[in-house]
């Protein structure tokens, strides 16, 4: 049957991004409107990305989802939401500006037909570095190439999670909160390319978590009904925290970088104890490691790391390649590898070095062992593409998934 009505396929990749100025909180929960804007680096896919393969045919009598090889339910509210919104657009193209047969291969007709959607993370979701961000970037991305829709998707993939909207960019991105009701303002925009800053290297550490913590979305709703702080921070603090984030940026400035970074990230936290009930994302393996931070820091006498943490215990540190190898050999002292044979040191390659005695002493205080499960070095990196490889698709051409697992 596929013979007779060939499918349209578009496979596309989509980086995940840590924020160094923190979005927690929405002022509109379906159109997914924060109550502050918020600043974050793109991750480079070569380390961490997710792969969306979409296709259309005639053929397709619904339509449906697999996510890392497993049919998922693709009536779920955000994914609804993107998928509308794609398919208005693509309409609207066809109808309104004369170009009628948009849509690449695809005949107008295709509107109607359903489609296809698989979708995989080269990083395991266990590790708690599952993003919605990478997913709902790639999927808005991959159905706009499918159905041609062109021009600026962070509006459309912020329905799907707020953080997303920033993944549809590379380099250093803002998302701007906006103020109209309807959200049509409320989108990304790329501060600096990943060019920009070629010495940033970003570490990751995967801290053996013993339980799931709450969710984003549930998370900061509590702290917008109770938190006085976080409307404070929202209100009058992140605004001046963006334009020096983009200031410390724009003049690659890292050491006022790093502490704006630290201290956005400890303020988010702080919001969390202060939501009541409270919520707690560091665990005491994510504190060794503010104190590990610091102490490299003091050693030296300014910042050379940084820390940030998101809405789990895993740590997020940034510094300058130069600092790399010192810094990973002193975290592995500190938190020697447990990790039954498994690589602990994922991601970019770093120099094995003997870091000096002084800073050993100075910084390396009661090791923990297995309490970090694995490092990943990675660097700022650039935003989706199409991948025109088409054995990289994850649909064959009979629009079901390769590699199923049920
Ligand atoms: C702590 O984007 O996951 O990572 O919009 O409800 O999907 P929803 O939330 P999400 O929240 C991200 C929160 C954060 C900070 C950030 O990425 O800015």
């Amino acid at each position: 049957m596929a013979e007779d009505h060939p499918l349209s396929m578009v496979t596309c990749t989509a980086p995940i991004n840590i924020a160094v100025i923190k979005y927690w909180g929405k002022r509109d929960e379906k159109l997914i409107l924060p109550i502050n804007s918020s600043l974050s680096v793109t991750l480079h896919q070569d380390q961490l990305k997710t792969t969306t393969t979409a296709a259309i045919s005639r053929d397709f009598t619904e339509d449906r989802l697999w996510l890392n090889g497993k049919e998922s339910d693709i009536g779920h509210p955000r994914l609804q939401s993107c998928l509308r919104e794609i398919r208005r657009l693509a309409r609207k193209r066809r109808s309104g500006d004369n170009k009628g047969t948009g849509g690449g291969e695809s005949s107008p007709l295709s509107l109607t037909y359903k489609v296809h959607i698989a979708s995989e993370n080269n990083f395991p979701t266990a590790a708690g570095l599952a993003s919605s961000a990478a997913g709902y970037a790639c999927l808005v991305y991959t159905l706009a190439k499918l159905y041609g829709v062109e021009g600026d998707l962070s509006e459309v993939a912020r329905m799907g999670s707020g953080s997303a909207c920033r993944s549809m960019f590379g380099g250093f991105v803002q998302w701007i909160m906006g103020e109209d009701a309807d959200g049509k303002d409320s989108i990304a925009e790329q501060v600096a390319p990943e060019t920009h800053w070629p010495e940033m290297r970003i570490l990751i550490l995967v801290v053996s978590a013993e339980k799931k913590p709450i969710g984003s979305t549930a998370g900061m709703q509590t702290s917008v009904e109770t938190s006085h702080l976080l409307k404070h921070r929202a209100e009058k603090l992140v605004p001046e925290y963006m334009a020096q984030m983009m200031r410390h940026i724009q003049r690659r400035d890292f050491e006022a970088f790093g502490e704006l970074t630290m201290k956005d990230s400890n303020q988010f936290h702080a919001t969390c104890l202060d939501t009541f009930p409270p919520i707690f994302y560091l665990n005491d393996v994510s504190k060794q490691v503010v104190r590990l931070v610091h102490r490299f820091n003091d050693h030296y006498g300014k910042t050379k790391v940084a820390y940030t943490f998101d809405a789990g215990p895993n740590a997020v540190v940034f510094m300058m390649e130069e600092t790399v190898a010192e810094f990973v050999e002193v975290v592995k002292r500190s938190f020697p590898p447990e990790n039954n044979g498994g690589q602990f040191l994922k991601g970019l390659p770093v120099e094995a070095v003997t870091p000096p005695e002084e800073l050993l002493s100075a910084v390396v205080k009661d090791p923990a062992p297995g309490a970090i499960q694995y490092l990943l070095l990675t660097k700022p990196g650039p935003g989706p593409a199409v991948v025109d490889d088409g054995s990289c698709h994850l649909l064959g051409p009979d629009g079901q998934p390769r590699n199923s697992s049920g």
